[in-house]
């Protein structure tokens, strides 16, 4: 039996949990802390100053309380800011997630591509030589949501959330000129949190890229073989808000777990 490897999971609210179950897919006998920084929540409205003076002690906190093998920024407004101060701040190996726009690039066959991400995330310098480096000949558009990481977590809430709220928010990703878009990026962890609505919304198909199980072999690799007894993933919610979970929200955040272990 090796030793059971302790992994943070972190986001600003609960779209790391599209992170975090693909995780546990691969590692299902590790001990999962989830921190959502709902105190804070939405990253997308903060600026950058306040994003790193925010994500970055804060932690430093949580590693020093939960003593994690690894953490996971799962958030893409805040990794594409703060890795770098992280990783010269404290020693525990780090893995962040921001747009996939090397892979998604790659597969466009119109090459005609848009991003998809908080206001904060697709303006940032990061994202942008993501592009200049890994755009491939490929005509890339940035498109800033402004309430779709809120429309998530009220989904997810159980609250209900209007067909035309999403299909606004995901209209600018398609362009229809001498080349169609073919491809979206998910470059929020909250997104795959509506894909169902946003596959019946969208005006036509297209591949929407999802990095979430790319980042969980990051996350295996990482930690090598160590992978606890095996006897189901052991998983804690931590939200700085102080609040416990609603009712409906804990009962939202168990399948997270079990579908990930039954897969
Ligand atoms: N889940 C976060 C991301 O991946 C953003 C949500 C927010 O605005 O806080 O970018």
């Amino acid at each position: 039996m090796s030793r059971v490897p302790t992994i943070l999971v972190f986001d600003s609210g609960l779209g790391g949990l599209t992170v975090f179950r693909e995780i546990v897919k691969l590692r299902p006998g590790a001990r999962y802390t989830y921190v959502a920084d709902d105190a804070y929540f939405p990253y997308g409205q903060h600026t950058e100053d306040e994003i790193v003076a925010r994500v970055v002690p804060l932690v430093g906190d949580l590693i020093a309380e939960h003593t994690p093998d690894l953490v996971v920024i799962a958030c893409n407004t805040a990794s594409t800011l703060v890795m770098t101060h992280l990783r010269e701040a404290y020693t525990v190996p780090f893995v962040g997630t921001v747009p996939a726009i090397k892979p998604a690039c790659a597969s466009s066959r119109t090459k005609r591509v848009s991003v998809l991400g908080t206001k904060g995330t697709v303006k940032r310098e990061y994202t942008k030589k993501l592009i200049a480096d890994f755009a491939q000949g490929c005509d890339v558009t940035l498109v800033g949501a402004e309430n779709l990481a809120s429309l998530a977590e009220a989904a997810l809430r159980g609250e209900r959330v209007s067909d035309d709220a999403i299909a606004a928010e995901i209209a600018p990703c398609f362009l229809n000129g001498d080349a169609r878009t073919d491809t979206v990026v998910l470059a929020c962890t909250h997104y795959p949190l509506l894909i169902d609505q946003m596959l019946a919304l969208a005006p036509w198909g297209v591949d929407w890229i999802d990095p979430a199980p790319a980042i969980a072999r990051r996350v295996g690799d990482l930690l090598g073989p160590a992978n606890g007894n095996g006897a189901g993933p052991e998983a804690r919610f931590l939200f700085t808000s102080g609040q416990a979970p609603s009712p409906v929200l804990a009962r939202a955040l168990e399948p997270f777990i079990r579908a990930s272990v039954a897969n």
